[in-house]
């Protein structure tokens, strides 16, 4: 039995449904399918620009999942009113800007800290558990525990970013990471400090009694660097599961991750 749980963000299927809205491929295929083949928490993301999840979506996955339902949101009121009306076992507070490809960095809970603390109460008035998507840093985790989340999660993006421009075909794609166009020696030093990063991370939440997480960016060749983070309990992984299933199958691809991913 893995103490490791394996979050499988689906939204990338609904990606690809939006781009026809004709319901294909169906997003509750993709949870049955994921749920079949080793997905501990199904996570998804009720957009304010509603991209890709929908509230319909939103609804049909929490009353079909046979597993946890992890809803990230931000902190929007209408969008929280709908949450807490949706009920899922889980929300994760996320940033969110309307011009992004993906989710860019972690909550500012400092900026924020008054927003975020009535959504987590107005969460909590739901009796909805509260994660928070923060950037790794020791500051971030006592701001998280003070804003009375249960649960942080890591945003991985840095790293994952940092990996696939030293290890990978990334630097000679077409890619949106251009500020990490650097020599490989400072990358090196970089991706070093970003692991060092969530690692001291991931300890001081969990001496804070929080419990962690940790996504963005995961994919089959990165994760083996968050395995060996003991601290870590869950991890959300969707674009590469996402994207391999376009060769193998969702349900390989999601058995391949859980191996991965399995301590
Ligand atoms: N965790 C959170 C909080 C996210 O916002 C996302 C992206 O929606 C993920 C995990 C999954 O990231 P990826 O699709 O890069 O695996």
């Amino acid at each position: 039995m893995s103490n490791l749980k394996l979050g499988v963000n689906i939204d990338h299927v609904a990606v690809l449904r939006e781009a026809r809205r004709v319901n294909d491929p169906d997003i509750l295929q993709a949870l049955y399918v994921a749920c079949a083949n080793g997905a501990d928490q199904i996570t998804i993301h009720l957009r304010e620009d509603r991209r890709h999840i929908q509230d319909s979506d939103a609804k049909n996955i929490i009353h079909h999942s046979s597993v946890p339902v992890n809803l990230e949101c931000s902190i929007n009121r209408e969008i929280l009113n709908i949450v807490c009306d949706l009920k899922p076992h889980r929300a994760t507070l996320v940033p969110e800007k309307r011009e992004e490809v993906t989710t860019e960095g972690g909550l500012d809970v400092f900026s924020f800290s008054d927003e975020i603390s009535y959504a987590v109460e107005q969460l909590h008035d739901s009796l909805i558990p509260v994660s928070l998507f923060v950037d790794p840093t020791l500051e971030a985790m006592t701001k998280s525990k003070q804003l009375g989340a249960e649960m942080v999660e890591l945003h991985t993006g840095t790293f994952a970013n940092l990996f696939a421009m030293l290890n990978s075909s990334l630097p000679y794609s077409n890619h949106s990471v251009k500020e990490l166009e650097l020599p490989r020696y400072e990358l090196s030093q970089r991706l070093e400090q970003s692991l060092e990063d969530i690692k001291l991370s991931a300890v001081h939440a969990n001496k804070l009694g929080l419990e962690v997480a940790a996504g963005h960016g995961l994919n089959f060749h990165n994760v083996a660097e968050m395995m060996k983070i003991q601290e870590i309990v869950e991890l959300n992984i969707g674009q590469s599961i996402i994207a391999r299933s376009v060769f193998t199958g969702l349900a390989d691809a999601v058995k391949e991750m859980k191996r991965l991913t399995t301590r």
